[in-house]
């Protein structure tokens, strides 16, 4: 199978949400599911398109309680398009497949050029047998256009050809079956306007508490010609074509829609705008060729080459997928990244931690696509300072799950499908996610050396977040150390103490582990600032001598909990019972939602060393293992050489990968102990969404933490790359099965830098044209090299000779 496609033959309502989500369109800008044209919203087809940033809220209850929901808009369907010959019966794909009259069925995404194809042959009830080819783009070098075209060719048959193209805003956000009892009716219906061009469509529409104005506009045209007439209902228009058609002769249809929203710049009215940009747009071939040289660029820009064909093509799945959610085109705009993508309407569109997982691939390929989304953090700072005020605290609250204005969107409610009940929800004490923010500017800042950012925006941000988790940290006298209470980890299965009311955990070790490093970089971001800017910070933030001080004795002495040799998850875990793990895998087989299988018997995973996803084990994914030693030292911990292998053996097998985040953090961390189990485990991280391994949840989004975090994966941890310290140090370690591996780099403002790997030699090449010449340390070694130049050392096993001697 091709690097570059991928490939369904035979229809398959079953699976077709899955796959319309694994073949959205979408350019960062807006994304539209890969659903079939001519279906609407049913049991098989969910036909969703998101523009970035779109959210609206609806109040209502659920449960008994208040349920406030910020959704990312399922905006109007600019897919709709059947054909009919003769006043037949509209092509319907699920009754032709059900009455045994689809011929044959065929779905190509090529992620080369972004273009999916379908192709299909069908026969109507009469007997007369269609032929149709469609291909399809969401432009990527024209952000606010897509286009589709459609080949018809009757086969047996003379007659007329009737085709409907149309535009349908009766749509809601109605693609998660567990929020069916959430109001999902987002949109205002209005009574389409004539546009006044017999090609031309529009409908316009606000949506109902944000007051964003949307306008989807459409041009149609046919290659024959066509008799048209026009039909419009409240939040619907669609033009009927009527051709006269002759038996084996091909009839073409293209459809050019453009999406615009009231908060776009440089435009006057966003109805006006739409409907010029589908007049002036070109023909499908020349909207084609220019957006596939916009995929050329970008694909020049993100290359990873390895030797192995089917982890290739996976991987060039993910990045496509990452870019689609997030390109160069969001650069300029007030966006966070959706942990589903803008693929379907899990979580929401709500923005999480997974920027974790997906700046790190973006700095060192398109760092402005990652500074835009600090950026967006950096305009919610003011909601996290009254979040934070709103609780006694000073600095900055980050919200679990952010959308549009950065006020805290976790839901308070949530429902168990097995069981049918609706439970509280605690998951917004995962304070944690600050952590992951400040953690992100300074490694965007360590990897790209942009102290003007640093200085205008990224200290702030780290500053404000220290300021929070200082404050957070109470004095613990019995012990004489601070100790942070009542929050989340990372481990979604605990939230509470099973024997006590109130929720949250006392001494999460990576919340708390992560404040000491978040202190000790708080202040060296301060002191990298020119005097006068330091100064003007310190005075605008009012942050006090006294606070710096109670920075650095918080660094020093917070309390990280151990038990049995092992970091504990929490203080207390090592008192948990022991699940009996062989029993539940027995009886469920699946266990990844543990935690709905044990409410649903009126249990619950607060009793057991039980966790969904990597927690402690987090730690030596974001910190180097010299780093944490650091960071534990000075907090006065002293520990054995192997205290990463033992916290890895002990909490991989309490561990039931209900995130589809945990496989890819374990097998980073079992990167460096265990190379054919991490490879297996990172097998599995890759199938993730391919195979849909959380069963169905591929179908409402992918996930893109873990896309993203595989192709980082292959960068920073088989390149073995950090950019700590102003060098860039490389240590790659290649898993067996793969012989070599190519990556092309960005690095502090030098735009090319390639990487050879191989299992026993590194070559490192600065493209000419680079302004300055870069250091290296692959292992011990100090290299310096000029523009144009290129360097190659001998590995060991895979290591730099220098390593482990
Ligand atoms: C995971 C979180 C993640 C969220 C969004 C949850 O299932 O537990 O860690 O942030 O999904 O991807």
């Amino acid at each position: 199978m091709s690097r570059w496609d991928l490939i369904y033959d035979g229809y398959e309502p079953a699976a077709e949400r899955q796959r319309e989500a694994l073949c959205t369109l979408g350019n960062g800008y807006f994304a539209t599911r890969g659903a079939a044209p001519e279906s609407s919203a049913d049991e098989a087809h969910y036909p969703g398109t998101y523009v970035s940033g779109c959210y609206d809220r609806l109040s209502a209850q659920v449960g008994g309680q208040d349920a406030d929901n910020a959704d990312l808009v399922n905006v109007p369907n600019w897919l709709p398009l059947t054909f009919r010959a003769d006043g037949g019966e509209w092509f319907d794909l699920d009754r032709a497949c059900a009455e045994g009259r689809l011929l044959s069925y065929g779905q190509e995404l090529n992620l080369r050029r972004g273009v999916l194809t379908r192709l299909l042959r069908c026969r109507d009830a009469a007997g007369r047998t269609f032929r149709l080819a469609q291909r399809r783009i969401v432009s990527m070098d024209e952000p606010h256009l897509a286009a589709m075209q459609t080949t018809i060719v009757p086969e047996d048959w003379t007659g007329v050809l009737e085709v409907r193209s149309a535009l349908d805003g009766r749509v809601a956000n109605t693609g998660v079956a567990r929020y069916r009892d959430l109001p999902a009716e987002h949109l205002v219906r209005e009574d389409p306007a004539d546009p006044g061009d017999p090609e031309a469509q529009l409908l316009t529409t606000i949506t109902a508490t944000s007051r964003i104005g949307i306008a989807v506009a459409a041009r149609t045209r046919s290659s024959e010609p066509a008799e048209r007439s026009r039909r419009t209902e409240p939040g619907w228009t669609a033009q009927d074509l009527r051709i006269e058609v002759r038996e084996g002769a091909e009839v073409t249809i293209e459809k050019v829609a453009a999406v615009y929203t009231s908060r776009d710049r440089a435009v006057e009215e966003h109805g006006r705008a739409a409907l010029a940009a589908v007049r002036r747009a070109e023909g499908f071939d020349g909207l084609l060729e220019r957006h596939a040289l916009a995929w050329a660029h970008l694909w020049r820009r993100a290359q990873l080459r390895l030797d192995h064909a089917d982890v290739q093509r996976v991987l060039n799945l993910h990045i496509f997928h990452v870019l689609q959610t997030v390109s160069p085109h969001c650069a300029e705009l007030d966006v966070g990244v959706p942990a589903r993508g803008l693929h379907g309407e899990a979580y929401r569109g709500h923005v999480f931690w997974d920027e974790l997982f997906i700046l790190p691939f973006l700095t060192m390929r398109f760092p402005e696509i990652a500074k835009a989304l600090l950026m967006y953090r950096w305009r919610r700072l003011p909601a996290a300072r009254r979040a934070a005020a709103a609780v006694g605290r000073r600095g900055a609250m980050y919200p679990w799950q952010s959308a549009a204005d950065g006020r805290e969107e976790t839901q308070r409610v949530h429902l168990n499908p097995r069981s049918g009940r609706w439970l509280r929800d605690h998951s917004h004490l995962q304070r944690h996610v600050g952590l992951t923010i400040a953690h992100n500017v300074w490694r965007f800042y360590e990897a790209t050396g942009d102290t003007e950012f640093l200085a205008e925006y990224g200290t702030e941000i780290i500053l404000e977040i220290a300021r929070y988790f200082a404050d957070l940290a109470a004095y613990d006298r019995s012990i004489d150390r601070y100790r942070i209470r009542g929050v989340m980890g990372p481990d979604e299965y605990h939230d509470a103490y099973p024997d006590r009311d109130e929720p949250g955990l006392d001494d999460n070790a990576y919340t708390n582990v992560l404040t000491a490093w978040l202190l000790h970089r708080a202040l060296d971001a301060l002191a990298l600032l020119p005097e006068d800017r330091r100064t003007e910070l310190r005075e605008r933030l009012a942050l006090t001598r006294e606070e710096i001080t109670r920075f650095e004795d918080v660094r020093r002495r917070l309390y990280v909990p151990f038990h049995d040799g092992v970091i504990s998850q929490f203080e207390g875990y090592g008192d948990l019972e022991e699940l009996d793990w062989p029993g539940y895998r027995g009886r469920y087989g699946d266990i990844r939602r543990l935690d709905r299988i044990l409410e649903a018997e009126g249990d619950s995973t607060n009793r057991y060393k039980a966790s969904k996803q990597a927690d402690v084990l987090m730690l030596f994914y974001v910190l180097t293992p010299q780093e944490l030693d650091d960071i534990l030292r000075r907090l006065g911990y002293e520990h054995g050489p192997d205290l990463i292998a033992r916290t890895t053996a002990y909490y991989l097998p309490r561990t039931s990968h209900g995130s589809t985040l945990s496989s890819l953090v374990h097998a980073w961390i079992l990167a460096s102990t265990d190379g054919d189990r991490a490879w297996r485990v990172f097998r599995e991280a890759l199938s993730g969404d391919l195979e849909d391994v959380q069963h169905g949840t591929t179908a409402e989004g992918v996930h893109l933490g873990a896309m993203a975090g595989t192709v980082d994966l292959v960068q920073r941890c088989y390149a073995g790359m950090n950019t700590q310290g102003g060098t860039l140090h490389l240590n790659p370690r290649l898993p067996a099965a793969i012989g070599e591996l190519r990556l092309g780099l960005r690095y502090r403002g030098h735009w090319g830098i390639d990487l050879v790997c191989h299992q026993d030699r590194l070559k490192v090449t600065l493209r000419p044209g680079a302004a300055l010449p870069i250091r290296i340390a692959p292992g011990d070694q100090d290299v310096l090299i000029q523009p144009g130049d290129s360097w190659e050392t001998p590995l060991r096993n895979g290591r730099t000779p220098a390593d482990g001697e």
